[in-house]
């Protein structure tokens, strides 16, 4: 299969130029000036940017959780990724007590098999350590999975202590593998949680009482702490606040290996959601929390000067009918999360990009090359480059469209964006050289992701 892409602006994390784009089997063969070649198909990309595919980091499809399963599944989830613009996922496998850590991996790629419709990996979640776990680390980087999570939340569930987040980050850096870490004081949000509703304060609007900005902001302090000591880098998932950004720039003022992700929820939306009537709030019961407006300026700032290197979404859907209903009447068992697979580049262009607070290379970079670099997938993922993956968008700028549940593909009841204006949208969605989307209308089919094993972590990007 031969595709010509015509006439389009190329754009990548440092270029921007008009070219065509030659692909053949699934691979950028040629790209270059007026190119002509006898192929299956032509796609004109004139008045339109080509991006590459992007990568989304940070998502949690099937995930079990609460008593309940987020609402989109391997295929679902991938398919309003396509839509979207996203080619790439990176999800979780979770270590199962006492098993193998292969065990946990094989549960994963067992779900996605069959019904993802992009390419995907995953990022191991780690909730035990001991020799044998060290020893398994290193065979699964070798199967392809270069990074390990760990959170400091989630008390009783997947919290880890000190000890381990030390001994896990030195054991990553050896075998080559990146630590991502959910930080936020698992202790201090379950005292806080256990004092609020034993006050009576059981209502959606007391969760972000549970866990304050300094929660965040002592975690993210002490993960940097622990990883100067392990003389590991760390990778901080969906940082929200001032505070927590200013950890992360000092800290790599001091030349540390620290890298910071945030995502669209915490750039666009605020912490006044909380204060919407009835029930409604349990839309934006995700952890962390939604912030004050205050903090945003600060994270776009860090967007803007590579503070933060990766706009990810945390998709982590629930119904608001019978799954958020669970926590009605109390916030603590509200299932934690909101969808946003499908809507990343939407938010991220129309607010940065079309308002000018991040250039176009720099939005490339934050959801495509950044990502593909650190998770262990560039040159093969995240860039526009003869021998790459042909995983591209064709993205027209001029088109304006209002974001609604009733048009998006995630299979979830609500969006947290419903009314939204969106600048911009993918017209083509190219995986490894096939249309999977166009116009919004999805074409591929289950199955057709495959497993991506991925690279070691390659050192300071
Ligand atoms: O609320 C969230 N973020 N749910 C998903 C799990 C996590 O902590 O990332
Ligand atoms: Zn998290
Ligand atoms: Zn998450």
């Amino acid at each position: 299969m031969s595709t010509l892409v015509k006439g389009g602006t190329i754009v990548t994390a440092g270029d921007t130029y008009e070219a065509d784009i030659l692909i053949d089997n699934g691979i950028i063969a040629l790209i270059g000036n007026f190119l002509e070649a006898q192929v299956d198909q032509v796609i004109d990309a004139s008045g339109s940017y080509v991006l590459p595919g992007a990568i989304d980091v940070h998502t949690h499809l099937e995930l079990s959780v609460s008593g309940t399963v987020s609402s989109d599944d391997f295929y679902t989830g991938t398919v309003a990724a396509a839509c979207g613009g996203t080619t790439t996922i990176i999800d979780y496998a979770d270590q199962m007590r006492g098993e193998p850590l292969a065990k946990g991996l094989e549960a994963r790629l067992a779900a996605a098999r069959g019904k993802a419709v992009i390419d995907y990996g995953f990022h191991l979640v780690l909730t035990d350590y001991n020799a044998r776990v060290a020893g398994e680390m290193a065979e699964v980087v070798s199967a392809g999975v270069s990074s390990f999570k760990c959170f400091l939340a989630y008390k009783g569930r997947s919290m880890i202590d000190d000890g381990t987040l030390l001994v896990l980050l030195s054991r990553s850096k050896e075998i080559g593998a990146l630590t991502c870490v959910h930080c936020e004081n698992g202790e201090v949000i379950d005292v806080l949680t256990r004092k609020l509703l034993s006050e009576g304060k059981t209502s959606t609007r007391y969760h972000p009482k549970s866990r304050p900005p300094e929660v965040e902001a002592e975690a993210t302090g002490r993960a940097i702490a622990l990883a100067e000591m392990a003389l590991a880098p760390v990778y901080i998932v969906h940082l929200t606040t001032a505070q927590s950004l200013e950890k992360v720039r000092a800290a790599r003022a001091r030349g540390l290996t620290v890298y910071a992700e945030t995502c669209p929820q915490y750039l666009l939306l605020s912490a006044d959601k909380y204060d919407e009537p009835g029930f409604e709030a349990a839309k934006y019961v995700m952890s962390p929390p939604l912030r004050p407006r205050s903090h945003q300026g600060a994270l776009w700032t860090g967007l803007g000067n590579g503070d933060i290197q990766v706009v990810a979404t945390d998709h982590c859907p629930f119904n608001f009918k019978e799954q958020k209903e669970l926590g009605r009447e109390d916030f603590s068992r509200i299932p934690n999360g909101a969808p946003g697979i499908e809507t990343r580049l939407y938010l991220l262009y129309t607010e940065g990009v079309a308002k000018g607070r991040i250039s176009l290379n720099r939005f490339v970079d934050l959801v495509a090359t950044a990502p593909a670099k650190l998770f262990g997938l560039y040159p093969k993922k995240g860039t526009i480059a003869v021998g790459s993956d042909a995983d591209l968008v064709v993205w027209d700028p001029k088109v304006r469209h209002v974001l609604s549940v009733e048009t998006l593909h995630q299979n979830v009841d609500y969006d947290p964006y419903e009314g939204f204006e969106a600048m911009g949208k993918p017209t083509v969605v190219m995986s490894r050289g096939k249309v999977i989307a166009k116009n919004g209308t999805f074409l591929g089919q289950a199955g057709t992701g495959a497993f991506l094993r991925r690279k070691p972590y390659p050192g300071v990007i």
